[in-house]
């Protein structure tokens, strides 16, 4: 039996690895593509994970705490919330990891009793007056002591399997159909809230357990009501093993079919009575705009998109969202005062924390392409950064890129969340900062900066964020270089 055959029942997710050695599942196929990391119908065996990562030390979690806190950032509302699983899911755990022990547990003692067969067999034909057979059961018993040995001092390897088990006491795995998306389900998380947090978009209305719309059927695994609900299944739905995504949290891991958001034309317009949280200066022109939605109606929107406010003085203006749809009730906006803005000057000099503001949306197809495998670039000009902000939390949380680079023109001192980005830039080997100084009508001036950076254009795709001269700017450079079209989408913001 070879070392990598012995391993065969324990192969592991991209996202399950990914979560052990602390790394996002970017960096994993970054590893897969440069051929350090073999695979197999897109598992990975744990004795490759660790010759890949041979500097982790399995019990050290920092990279992924640092990598947690950023998502955490962004997922302010629920995430707090989020504490070990509550006793009923821990104790279905323990029993289901109690049952493989013992499973395990007797399969050992079956091969002990072999292995005690094979020495005894390898000492009676030492004894043999025949000189072959003698030498070759000789180093067939060495081989199978030396073998024995290995394991049992293969330290790497159980402190990952000692992890993995943690991990599967803590966490339970999902997989979608069919799409195939992955994600973890936190302590006593809903399905839906966790889905969220991994930047999948699903559908679903009210997510509080009256409209059946996050209905899903599961297909293998257990589940497990966190959450009171009103909505009642037919007796043919109850057969067929459907359950509420807004209610329930995965016991084990489980396979789950449901649909998912494709598109903006998969959400319907939605008109929400929202309340001005917070109102933060970011510099003397712009205001950071702190919405809260009610509870049960929240905003169903994908990463990039925008909404309409209205805040009482009967004007109204178009703003991107500049927060992740992972957090759907709390809803940021940066709001630039400019002369003859009259929702903006209302939102400077009258609106106050607890007022309404009337949201009606989303609008806008400016999202990122889900299935991609390239790399990404975003570009923002000024309030730009607002839709480019929601982009990058949403792709932080999907870890599906390799390498996310921003590059946001300003005028001088004008970056008003620069902190923010260095802090991404510090946290995450993959994310990359250059703020850029230039006027609007000079942006073309700093673009060849890319070019430096990236030789290789094309094999990323490109997101572009600003006023329309910038844009145009944008497009004509990318257009000189032979960028191809379809991997560039971008969003005008004035
Ligand atoms: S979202 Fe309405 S029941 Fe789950």
């Amino acid at each position: 039996m070879s070392d990598a055959d012995s391993h065969d029942a324990l192969l592991l997710t991209l996202t399950r690895a990914a979560r052990l050695v602390g790394v996002s599942r970017g960096a994993l196929q970054k590893k897969i593509k440069s051929g350090e990391l073999p695979t197999f119908e897109g598992m990975v065996k744990p004795q490759d994970l660790v010759r890949a990562y041979p500097e982790t030390r399995l019990e050290d979690n920092t990279a992924l705490e640092r990598f947690t806190n950023i998502k955490d950032e962004a997922f302010a509302r629920r995430v707090r919330e989020r504490v070990l699983p509550g006793p009923e899911v821990l104790a279905e755990r323990l029993a289901g990891l109690s049952r493989e022990l013992a499973q395990m547990k007797t399969s050992l003692e079956r091969y002990r009793t072999i292995i005690d067969w094979l020495y005894d067999k390898f000492n009676e034909y030492e004894k043999s007056d025949n000189r072959d057979i003698k030498n070759t059961f000789g180093r067939l018993k060495l081989w199978l002591h030396h073998e024995l040995e290995r394991e049992t001092h293969s330290d790497p390897l159980q402190s990952l399997a000692v992890k993995e088990s943690f991990l599967r006491l803590m966490t339970a795995h999902v997989r979608l159909l069919p799409s195939q998306h992955e994600f973890f389900v936190e302590g006593s998380d809903t399905i839906l809230d966790a889905a969220m947090r991994a930047g999948i978009s699903l559908r679903y209305g009210c997510s509080n357990g009256n409209c059946g719309q996050c209905k899903a059927r599961v297909s293998s695994g257990k589940t497990l009501a966190v959450r009171h609900h009103d909505y009642s299944f037919t007796e043919a739905e109850k057969n067929q093993n459907y359950i509420l995504m807004c209610s329930h949290t995965a016991v084990s891991d489980i396979e789950l079919e449901t649909q998912e958001i494709t598109s903006a034309h998969d959400i319907p317009s939605q008109q929400i009575a929202t309340r001005v949280k917070t109102l933060e200066p970011l510099n003397d022109d712009i205001l950071l705009l702190h919405l809260q939605t009610p509870r049960t109606k929240r905003l169903n929107f994908l990463a990039g998109q925008s909404v309409t406010l209205e805040a009482g003085n009967g004007a109204e203006a178009s703003y991107p969202v500049a927060s992740c749809p992972c957090d759907d009730r709390n809803l940021q906006f940066h709001i630039h005062r400019t002369p003859h803005d009259r929702f903006a000057d209302f939102v400077f000099r009258k609106l106050k924390n607890g007022n309404i503001v009337n949201l009606t949306g989303p609008q806008g197809e400016f999202s990122l392409s889900e299935d991609s495998p390239r790399s990404l670039i975003f570009i923002a000009y000024g309030t730009g950064f607002a839709p480019i902000k929601s982009l990058i939390e949403h792709a932080m949380a999907r870890e599906v890129a390799e390498t996310l680079h921003l590059y946001w023109i300003e005028r001088e001192h004008g970056h008003y969340l620069n902190n923010l980005c260095r802090s991404w830039a510090d946290a995450l080997d993959n994310f990359h900062y250059t703020p850029l100084t230039a006027a609007p009508d000079d942006a073309a001036q700093v673009l060849p900066r890319m070019l430096q950076d990236h030789p290789d254009l094309a094999a990323f795709d490109i997101y572009a964020a600003g006023p329309e001269a910038f844009l145009n700017a944008t497009k004509k450079f990318l257009a000189t270089h032979k960028f191809p079209d379809k991997q560039l989408k971008v969003n005008r913001v004035d």
